[in-house]
């Protein structure tokens, strides 16, 4: 008997693409007017960042980015999802504009335009102006979220007529309890969970900014969504029981952003337990924050088990100790996570339109003898992943996108330089880009848009 094998083949004009952030690629942090981050700051107090890397070079995308941009088009990729930083236009955050840092995203944007890419741009991935923090208290304060609108009226007014599809903010949950309840992110800082929660809440009236501006200014044929990081719960048996647990876990673990984007409130369970730390708001607040997007962005790279326990409610499991995970250890190999991510934002809150805008793998890649890099890890890690989405969609979830995190290796934030993400490898000291054989492979699922 004779076997074919089947492509796994996605719909006609799905958007296949690699996504990036400034502040992990430009390096050049102190060039033409730019002004401090939070992450210029948090990365020079030590202990903070992995071998004390900073952003101060990075993959020097700044100058490098024609280069970038024909190796990316080479490997045939047709859509990116690159971020702007916030202290190259306003080095303070608000205030004084920098000419020289809203020429450098022109000349950024026409090129990645000329190689046959498609940008796709988002507001915020996490460089606060330092100045911001400084004199507001950042994410702490609605004067950030002010700021933020002035940022968002001036972006989408500089690049509205070629960028079409924009992001807000890169997942609240890292900016603000990571970087104001935890510490593990910048700033660094170990605050109240009242805090913490008035933290999320300028975020989302900064969404909200966002969403007003693309409106306002963004002209004919735009369109904007948030790109958020959900908890995903992933049933543990696919049996009725265990699937309307996993959903009640992810409405408990996500209302916090998805309840007021979505249904314009907070919602009881959550300002009940929350108590007196809920968050501080104004009327209208509500309304501005649940202004109707296009799309949702999901990044996607772990999941976590839920079994249905007693009367029914969500039993999370803890990982066990051998549980597969990359070298970045947060990252457990849980591909169902691209099944049950997608699929619970649009039977929970209807969403109409999923682009995963970030999946992908962190590992510790070294070159072999011959200068090659072998990653079949992490290819396979990928792989699996899209066997999944793939799924999903077969079985009616609007997942319309994927974007792969990331192009080439970069600034792994707190991790530093160590944990490589790209399927490029960079070389740091030469800055010379070496496709790794999960690039290849990512070409052809590109080229044929299927699983190959
Ligand atoms: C989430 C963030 O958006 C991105 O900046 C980061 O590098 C990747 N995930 C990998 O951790």
């Amino acid at each position: 008997m004779s076997i074919n094998t089947k492509p796994l083949t996605f719909p006609k004009n799905f958007i296949w693409g690699y996504a990036a952030a400034a502040a992990q690629i430009e390096g050049a942090a102190f060039t033409d007017g730019k002004g401090w981050s939070i992450w210029d700051t948090f990365a020079r107090e030590p202990g903070k960042v992995h071998n004390g890397d900073t952003l101060d070079v990075a993959c020097n995308h700044y100058k490098l980015f024609k280069k970038d941009f024909a190796l990316m088009a080479k490997l045939g990729a047709k859509n990116y999802r690159l971020s702007i930083s916030w202290p190259r236009i306003y080095p303070n955050g608000t205030g004084e504009i920098n000419q020289k840092g809203v020429d450098f995203y022109n000349r950024l944007i026409d090129a990645c335009i000329d190689a046959g890419i498609t940008p796709w741009v988002t507001m915020f991935h996490w460089d606060l102006p330092q100045q911001l923090e400084t004199d507001f208290g950042g994410w702490r304060d609605r004067r950030t979220a002010d700021a933020f609108a002035t940022y968002a009226d001036t972006i989408v007014q500089a690049y509205g007529d070629r960028v079409k599809n924009w992001i807000t903010l890169n997942e609240i949950v890292c900016f603000t309890r990571l970087g104001y309840g935890n510490g593990q992110k910048a700033p660094g800082l170990k605050l109240s969970d009242q805090v913490v929660n008035q933290t999320f809440h300028t975020a989302l009236l900064a969404h909200g900014h966002g969403i007003r501006a693309v409106r306002e200014f963004g002209g004919k044929g735009a369109r904007v969504g948030l790109t958020d990081n959900s908890e995903i719960y992933i049933p543990l048996t696919e049996t009725p029981a265990d699937i309307e647990a996993a959903k009640q876990a992810f409405v408990t673990a996500n209302a916090r952003v998805l309840e007021p984007i979505y249904r314009g409130k907070y919602s009881s369970e959550y300002l009940r337990e929350a108590g007196s730390d809920a968050p501080v708001f104004e009327p209208g607040d509500l309304e501005h924050i649940s202004r109707p997007t296009d799309f949702l962005g999901m990044n996607v790279y772990n999941g976590q088990f839920v079994r249905a326990g007693k009367r029914g409610r969500p039993e999370v499991l803890p990982y066990p100790p051998s549980f597969p995970t990359a070298d970045a250890a947060w990252l457990r190999h849980t591909p169902q996570a691209l099944y049950w991510g997608p699929r619970s934002v649009a039977e929970i809150y209807g969403v109409k339109a999923v682009y995963i805008t970030e999946n992908g793998a962190g590992y510790f890649d070294e070159p072999e003898e011959n200068g090659e890099v072998l990653d079949l890890h992490r290819r396979d890690y990928v792989r699996n992943y899209l066997c999944e989405l793939h799924r999903s969609i077969r079985d009616g979830v609007p997942v319309k996108g994927y974007f792969l995190w990331s192009f080439m290796d970069n600034y792994e934030w707190e991790d530093g330089y160590r944990c490589r993400f790209g399927v490029v490898y960079t070389d740091y000291a030469t800055q010379k880009r070496t496709p790794k054989a999960s690039a290849h492979w990512y070409t052809e699922v590109m080229k044929q848009n299927a699983i190959v």
